[in-house]
């Protein structure tokens, strides 16, 4: 049985101190936990000082982007390198904030996932679909159009080496937040598109995720963990949602 997975996802928010102060409250209450890992996901300038604060936890650190390119004149780039360097272990890569905001091709977020790999951090690659898309009844097929993009460049059997996280857009940052059926038909459709060997590839939710709801949607059986943004941010929120996945 591979480790459910519960990931914070900090965005850019807060000071090196609030950083601190997150991480040592989260450090200080995660029990290190044969079944559930914790990843969070500093802002990368915060991630030393976070490495640091966690360094005796159990609770694993990310980076939220990573550059395509492995090192040279990419003035304002993060490479993987650097992350290994910094003690991360995962990247974020093709979240939606990325793909609409800096116009990340699905073709960037496949290099960058082979970058982020090659490297030896563990990609978490996001997917989803817009609303229109979702209303035009185009749900999976731009999902599986996402997935099948990195595919392409990294080959199947490194895409189910990573974490695959379905965030669909409408629901991130917006309060809504996919029903547990909704969230399963996709899961269940990555699932299929994986095959036999992505049996074990954590497949994470996000969007809105909240103490409130996340019981349920962890209760599905193709969703192994949840990313979460917003509560992610308040120390003892976040740790409830990790609790609901034990549970
Ligand atoms: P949210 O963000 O929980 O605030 O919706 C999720 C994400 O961006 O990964």
């Amino acid at each position: 049985m591979f480790k459910l997975l519960i990931v914070g996802n900090w965005k850019m928010q807060g000071t090196v101190e609030s950083a601190v102060a997150l991480a040592s409250q989260l450090g200080e209450q995660w029990n290190s936990n044969k079944s559930v890992e914790m990843i969070i996901f500093p802002p990368f300038i915060h991630i030393s000082a976070v490495a640091a604060t966690i360094a005796e936890t159990a609770i694993s650190l990310g980076g939220q982007n990573v550059s395509e390119y492995p090192s040279g004149a990419y003035t304002g780039e993060i490479s993987a390198e650097m992350l290994v360097d910094q003690g991360c272990k995962y990247a974020l890569v093709g979240h939606s904030e990325r793909r609409a905001l800096f116009n990340e091709s699905s073709e960037t977020v496949a290099e960058k996932f082979k970058a982020a790999q090659s490297a030896g951090l563990i990609p978490i690659l996001c997917v989803g679909e817009s609303l229109q898309q979702r209303q035009d009844g185009q749900t999976v097929e731009v999902v599986s159009a996402q997935i099948a993009a990195v595919m392409n460049v990294a080959g199947l059997q490194n895409v189910c080496r990573a974490v695959i996280a379905y965030e669909p857009i409408w629901a991130v940052g917006t309060g809504e937040t996919a029903s547990p059926e909704q969230a399963q038909q996709v899961h269940s459709a990555i699932r299929a598109q994986l095959g036999e060997a992505g049996e074990a590839t954590p497949l994470l939710y996000g969007g809105s995720v909240k103490a409130a709801n996340a019981a349920e949607l962890f209760a599905q059986p193709d969703i192994d963990g949840g990313l979460v943004g917003g509560a992610s941010l308040e120390a003892n929120e976040f740790l409830n949602i990790a609790k609901l996945i034990e549970a």
